[in-house]
């Protein structure tokens, strides 16, 4: 592999305490909004970086959704005191200059950049919930993958923070399996922006490391729908683990599964660029999540119990509170391919939703035609 460069500013080494009041009011406050598996390995990366970057203040502020752990301890007061997010990333350092803060209002109040990482489900509730609480300067940018459907369609999640914020979102999506990167184990992610380059330039400054490579393209909808997506044909993947059906199968679920992500990328929003799918948060995400990942794990499982055993039942005893993304994905990308007539296009992201509720059997994965449409599509 080529030598990685250097991201700019990256060997900057001065902190807060060099610099004068005016250039300490001019530094950007970063604040994370989740604290899951996900949400914990961002805050190391950007933890780093804040320190180095003379841009940015060191502390980095992470509003975590309070637990009580079986010990009767807050989880928030546990990162603090040690540092590690026990329940979610437990073993990892997030570095000292990551604080836990239980209250939402108060861990945004003074960020000017506010990165949002947390389940889907949960986004809409906590936009209510900041409206009016955040600066008028704000940046934000999306870790989430998945989507609402609303009745005039369907909504990324990137949308409803600008549209109830009113703010600018950019997105951050890739072949990255949050506990590979923990351990600081190689790997490429992709930022996708909408017009302001110098903003996506600093969004690539505060997550680069020399472990994670990260690029800015101009498609936010092409890099957040690839994202989002890939997580239904994992859930495909998933089961034809399950059945034992093997590589060569698997590879098929993958090959349709990205014909079918790029067709109804490219239904939806006409803007979303061809070259999007090779960038890290295509393909690689793709196939990354197609091999390993928790919908996969957990889809493995439900096909091994013959789809007995629901979902919900699984996600609860196999993830310890970390949340499937794929299962409801699935769900919501069916209500927009139904609405809108398209269920003939879309066999396989289809059929993952009818065998994801018991509609039909795990087996039913390779029982569909690929219809002419979807096949003529393919000029990747
Ligand atoms: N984990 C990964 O490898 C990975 C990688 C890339 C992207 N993502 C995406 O990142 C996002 C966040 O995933 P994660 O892995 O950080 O989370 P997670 O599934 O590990 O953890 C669930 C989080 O949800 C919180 N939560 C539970 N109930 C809540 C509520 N009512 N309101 C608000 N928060 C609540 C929990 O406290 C916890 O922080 C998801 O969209 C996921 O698809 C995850």
């Amino acid at each position: 592999m080529a030598p990685i460069p250097e991201a700019p500013g990256i060997s900057e080494t001065a902190t807060d305490n060099n610099f004068s009041n005016d250039e300490a009011r001019d530094k950007s406050r970063v604040t994370i909004v989740g604290s899951g598996n996900w949400g914990s390995v961002a805050a190391k990366l950007i933890a780093s970086n804040t320190l180095k970057l003379t841009a940015f203040h060191d502390e980095v502020r992470m509003w975590v959704y309070e637990e009580t752990l079986p010990s009767g301890e807050k989880l928030t007061d546990v990162i603090n005191k040690t540092n590690e997010n026990v329940k979610y990333l437990p073993g990892i350092k997030l570095g000292k200059n990551v604080v836990a803060d239980p209250d939402i209002e108060n861990a945004v109040k003074e960020a000017n950049m506010l990165v949002f990482v947390t389940p889907h489900q949960f986004m809409e509730g906590i936009c209510k919930r900041l409206v009016g609480k955040i600066k008028a300067d704000v940046e934000a940018i999306s870790l989430i993958k998945g989507m609402e459907v609303k009745p005039e369609g369907p909504c990324m999640i990137s949308s409803l923070i600008s549209q109830q914020l009113g703010v600018n979102c950019c997105v951050l999506m890739g072949a990255n399996i949050a506990n590979e990167i923990a351990v600081e184990k190689f790997s490429e992610a992709t930022i996708g922006y909408r017009e302001n380059r110098v903003t996506a330039e600093k969004w690539v400054q505060l997550f680069y490391t020399p472990y994670f490579s990260v690029t800015a393209v101009q498609d936010v909808e092409g890099v957040e729908l690839c994202g989002t997506l890939k997580n239904v044909v994992a859930l495909g993947a998933g089961f034809v683990d399950g059945l034992e059906m093997g590589n060569n199968t698997k590879a098929a679920i993958m090959r349709l599964g990205l014909i079918e992500m790029k067709a109804f990328c490219k239904l939806l929003f006409s803007s979303v660029k061809d070259s999007t799918f090779f960038e890290s948060c295509g393909v690689a995400d793709l196939i990354t999540t197609c091999l390993g990942g928790r919908n996969r794990k957990v889809a493995e499982a439900f096909a091994k119990n013959g789809g007995n055993r629901s979902f919900d039942e699984l996600e609860a005893e196999m993830l310890q509170g970390q949340k499937l993304q794929g299962v409801s994905t699935a769900r919501e990308v069916y209500e927009v391919l139904s609405h809108r007539g398209w269920l003939q296009l879309f066999p396989l992201l289809a059929t993952v939703h009818e065998i994801s509720i018991g509609r039909l059997p795990p087996s039913a994965i390779v029982n569909y035609n690929e219809p002419k449409a979807v096949r003529g599509s393919n000029k990747l």
